[in-house]
């Protein structure tokens, strides 16, 4: 899955903010400009896929807490509008149980939800007033892609829109359209359309793509040291927190799922003297899991609780990077704790595996980070009043990329230079003769 382009309206700081991530895309800006609203932003949508709206509105704290609170008293609704291009390898095995081969290779599906408030209800503040879903795939043996589906629900009803290869396809002898219907009418009495619509691609494009379960491939993550050195509890299908929680149960299940990965992230990580360094995970007494790093000379061992913070953070960077479930990575402040040359080999990996593979969204305020990304990666977060604004640099600064390229400028030391007034905050200390 491929994010292409996410719209989001009245979301926290975002009042109206069009995100078209890269392959790697790091978010520079000043404090309280929005860059973490951003990576919430794309940690709901996510969680609004993997478990369904209302899920995702409590893991975020309430309506109240996710809508941009306006200045004037008015009625401001929260949508979203996600663009995702989804391949035939977004067909996992395991997660849905079977690969089937598909009418199209690749869909670019674009799904819009705007939700509307109702401040009279406590019990029910926000309902979904629109949802539309487009489907494009280019079809076997056809040149262009073409619309397979589109789904558009609001007040005055619903539209069903079904191309008729798909309608060949999915469903042979079946009236595709009919019974879509019978089932949305079913379901919509009692269900939130967005939590029926993702399983209703699904039904309706079976034999192209399960669509739900790869647009919620998106992991934000926020590491915290202390969440780093706790226990991990195993479990058949262990994912790392976005605090970084269950560490030492990832990389278990990592060791024994895909055994060069866990070796690949315990040889990124970068010790004093990494010769003959190891990592364990071992259980407890307590069937919990907990880490032990072995050092070959001396012979001794350490536990998380003994490691650096240094030590547990790259590690823990490393593991949520190549951890192969999900396709969209979101990391905030990598840098936090480590050392430079750890954070040059970190996002260094991060470049190589979206180059492969994956979207990596960073956050940063290190100069390291940006002078090793390109101009093309920048992203500048900024809010000049309330709203934040995201733009690429490019578009900000078009002599930027040239001057890079021709090695005339320093990224870091450009940005600070306050060439680009929306990299620097408004209103800079005094005492800050060079701020960053
Ligand atoms: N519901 C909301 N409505 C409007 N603005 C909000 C809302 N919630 C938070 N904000 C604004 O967003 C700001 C925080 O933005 P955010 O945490 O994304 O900044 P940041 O760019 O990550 O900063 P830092 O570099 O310090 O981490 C708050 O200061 C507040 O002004
Ligand atoms: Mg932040």
């Amino acid at each position: 899955m491929r994010l292409l382009e996410i719209g989001i309206k009245n979301f926290k700081s975002l009042r109206d903010v069009t995100f078209r991530p890269g392959a790697l895309s790091v978010l520079i800006g000043p404090n309280g400009a929005g860059k973490s609203n951003l990576c919430e932003a794309l940690n709901f949508i996510g969680e609004m896929y993997r478990s369904g709206l209302d899920a995702a509105m409590v893991a975020h704290g309430g309506y109240g807490n996710v809508a941009l609170r306006a200045v004037e008293d008015a009625d401001t609704p929260a949508s979203f509008t996600v663009t995702a291009s989804l391949s035939k390898h977004d067909l996992r095995p395991g997660t849905n149980g079977r690969v089937r081969d598909g009418v199209a290779r690749e869909i670019v599906i674009r799904h819009r939800v705007v939700l509307s408030t109702c401040p009279s209800s406590a019990d029910d503040p926000y309902h979904i007033a629109e949802e539309s879903v487009r489907v494009d795939g280019k079809l076997k043996h056809k040149r262009s892609p073409e619309r397979l589906l589109q789904i558009d629900r609001n007040a005055a009803g619903l539209q069903l829109q079904v191309s008729p290869a798909v309608r060949e396809q999915s469903l042979p002898g079946d009236d595709l359209a009919d019974g879509a219907m019978r089932r949305i009418a079913s379901t919509a009495l009692r269900a939130r359309p967005l939590d029926l619509m993702p399983s209703l691609i699904e039904s309706l494009l079976w034999p192209l793509l399960p669509a739900s379960s790869a647009l919620g491939a998106i992991a934000l993550y926020r590491l915290e040291t202390s969440a780093l050195r706790q226990p991990g509890v195993p479990s058949p299908e262990p994912r790392l927190g976005r605090d970084g929680g269950n560490h030492p149960a990832v990389l278990r299940w990592l060791e024994s799922h895909d055994c060069s990965v866990f070796q690949t992230i315990v040889g990124s990580t970068c010790t004093v003297d990494r010769s003959d360094d190891g990592l364990d995970v071992v259980e407890t007494a307590r069937k919990t899991l907990e880490l032990r790093f072995q050092e070959a000379r001396p012979r001794r061992q350490w536990s998380a609780g003994e490691a650096s913070d240094g030590t547990l953070r790259a590690l823990s960077l490393f593991t949520a990077l190549l951890d192969p479930r999900t396709d969209v990575v979101v990391f905030e402040k990598p840098e936090n704790s480590l050392y430079p040359w750890e954070i040059q080999s970190f996002i260094d990996a991060c470049r190589e595996l979206a180059e492969k593979q994956k979207q990596i969204i960073v956050t940063t305020h290190s100069p390291i980070v940006v002078d090793r990304v390109r101009p093309d990666d920048v992203r500048i977060v900024s809010k000049p009043e309330i709203e934040t604004h995201v733009d690429r640099l490019a578009d900000l600064d078009p002599d930027a990329k040239p001057a890079w390229e021709q090695g005339e400028i320093d990224l870091a030391y450009y940005l600070r230079s306050g060439i680009v007034p929306e990299a620097t905050p408004a209103m800079p200390l005094s005492v800050l003769a060079d701020p960053l």
